[in-house]
């Protein structure tokens, strides 16, 4: 079984890793590597690599996911919704392009707490390409409203079509400020990631059950969630969503749910 994970660069992508050791764990005679395609050979190299080279299945990042679409036979419903494709696999001879990055946002969520999504209030910072699978998560599982700040306002704005009735836009400078009304809060911007500034939010006002979880992973323990975690608030660290969004990308494969282990993670992390 021949797979990769095609970006550009790519040599950071924990993806090998991931795949290697489900492979390994579940005797697949299988291959995973990274792959650096440069944005104007994408449509030509996949199409090579799944012909001539045998290649069966792809994880697609920075920068193609909105550009790989246009090499897929069928764009399912998930990946059309959030605009991007992150997983493709061959399904009766086609390229099939679909998204489990919202799937692996809520159940990270899920599995690191007792939290229920139905009725809540979420609060989402950031409005790029993370966001809008994270605001389709949190609306096909139910929340009632979404609160959604952006730097720039209007790809704020750009994300409302997505559910204009329960997306409730906030300027970026009043951030702080509906934090007592709010069960989830979400941080899908890359502040906070290593070599990157800091988050400023005030948490002074957080409401004290709500959950904070941030996408970031590196590091694992961010200042928002370390302050959040001083204040006594539920934490939910970031490196669940990369191994749960590959989890369903596995399945589509090799036709094995893989699990999570204490072993994974730490590699992971490594
Ligand atoms: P991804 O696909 O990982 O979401 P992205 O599309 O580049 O990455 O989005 C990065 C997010 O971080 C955006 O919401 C961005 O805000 P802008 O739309 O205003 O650029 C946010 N971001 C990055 N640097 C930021 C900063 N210094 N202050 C506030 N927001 C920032």
């Amino acid at each position: 079984m021949k797979c990769a994970v095609l970006g550009h660069p790519i040599r950071h992508s924990k993806s090998p890793i991931i795949h290697q050791y489900w492979m390994d764990r579940h005797d697949i005679d299988g291959l995973y590597k990274s792959i650096d395609i440069a944005p104007e050979n994408l449509k030509q190299e996949v199409g090579r690599l799944i012909q001539k080279e045998g290649y069966v299945g792809f994880n697609v990042t920075v920068p193609h996911k909105q550009a790989v679409m246009a090499c897929c036979d069928v764009v399912e419903p998930v990946a059309q919704a959030i605009g991007a494709v992150n997983t493709i696999y061959i399904d009766d001879n086609q390229i099939v392009g679909t998204n489990t990055d919202a799937f692996g946002f809520i159940e990270n969520i899920k599995r690191n707490g007792d939290f229920i999504f139905s009725d809540k209030v979420a609060c989402v910072l950031g409005a790029g390409g993370a966001a809008r699978a994270v605001i389709y998560g949190l609306i096909n599982a139910g929340v009632s409203k979404i609160y959604l700040t952006n730097r720039t306002r209007h790809k704020a704005e750009e994300l409302l079509s997505m559910a204009q009735d329960k997306i409730q836009i906030i300027d970026w400078g009043e951030r702080s400020e509906v934090l007592h009304d709010v069960d989830l809060l979400v941080n899908t911007t890359s502040l906070g990631m290593l070599d990157k500034p800091e988050l400023k939010i005030d948490l002074q006002f957080l409401s004290p059950h709500a959950v904070v979880n941030d996408i970031v992973y590196s590091p694992l323990m961010t200042d928002l969630l370390s302050r959040a975690k001083q204040s006594g608030n539920p934490t939910v660290t970031g490196i669940g969503m990369l191994l749960y969004q590959a989890a369903p990308a596995f399945e589509k494969w090799a036709n094995i749910m893989p699990s999570i282990t204490t072993e994974l993670q730490s590699m992971v992390l490594k």
